[in-house]
């Protein structure tokens, strides 16, 4: 490790020691060797990253968030302050995860659970989360979704809708009757 700034092993990266106008696109944070890390990410300090995980380029991750095992995300998108995402991960390009933001994927957790079945969520492009959400087991967000702060989304999200509260529920983008 040729840099004190990064626990983890050195990304395999070109640009890992930026100019110095620029912050550090690695700082304090732990990288597993087999990440791959696309070409302008950031990761922020504490961040972890896990096995296997893919990140496409010109994304972010914020600190203290934590990346599991085997995920993917795409480019261009914005993993926020203190996110928790769940080994299988799925997440498009352009989508925006506010800070605070969880991923559940074990419906009835429980330690050394005898039939684990992880559910990860998949999230496609442009959606957005708004901070604090929590996503459970096994959920879809459809492209370009919107889901309000602190919503509690129980059931996929269809491409396009907005829902908020707790559990989430769908409000018309228009405003209708419910809004
Ligand atoms: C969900 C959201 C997009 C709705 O925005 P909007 O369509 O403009 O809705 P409004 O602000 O007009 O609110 C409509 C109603 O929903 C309620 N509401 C709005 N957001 C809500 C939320 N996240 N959870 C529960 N209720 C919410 C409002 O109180 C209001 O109810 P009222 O009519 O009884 O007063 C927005 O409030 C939100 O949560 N954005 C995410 C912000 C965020 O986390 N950003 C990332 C970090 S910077």
């Amino acid at each position: 490790m040729s840099d004190p700034f990064v626990w983890s092993a050195e990304p395999p990266d070109p640009l890992y020691h930026a100019p110095p106008s620029e912050p550090p696109r690695y700082s304090r944070c732990f990288i597993d060797q087999s990440a791959v890390i696309g070409e302008g990410t950031y990761i922020w300090h504490f961040a972890v990253i896990l096995a296997g995980v893919v990140i496409g380029d010109h994304s972010s991750v914020g600190a203290h968030a934590e990346i599991g095992r085997g995920s993917r995300i795409g480019a261009h998108t914005r993993i926020g302050h203190g996110v928790f995402l769940p080994a299988g991960t799925q997440i498009g390009h352009h989508v925006f995860i506010g800070p605070g933001v969880i991923a559940a994927d074990d419906k009835y957790p429980r330690v050394e659970h005898p039939t684990y079945l992880a559910q990860p969520p998949q999230i496609d492009d442009y959606a957005s989360i708004g901070a604090g959400a929590i996503i459970l087991p096994g959920v879809h967000v459809g492209s370009g979704a919107v889901i309000g702060a602190g919503a509690i989304v129980t059931h996929d999200v269809s491409s396009h809708a907005l829902v908020y509260g707790v559990p989430a529920r769908e409000f018309p983008p228009d405003g209708d009757t419910l809004r």
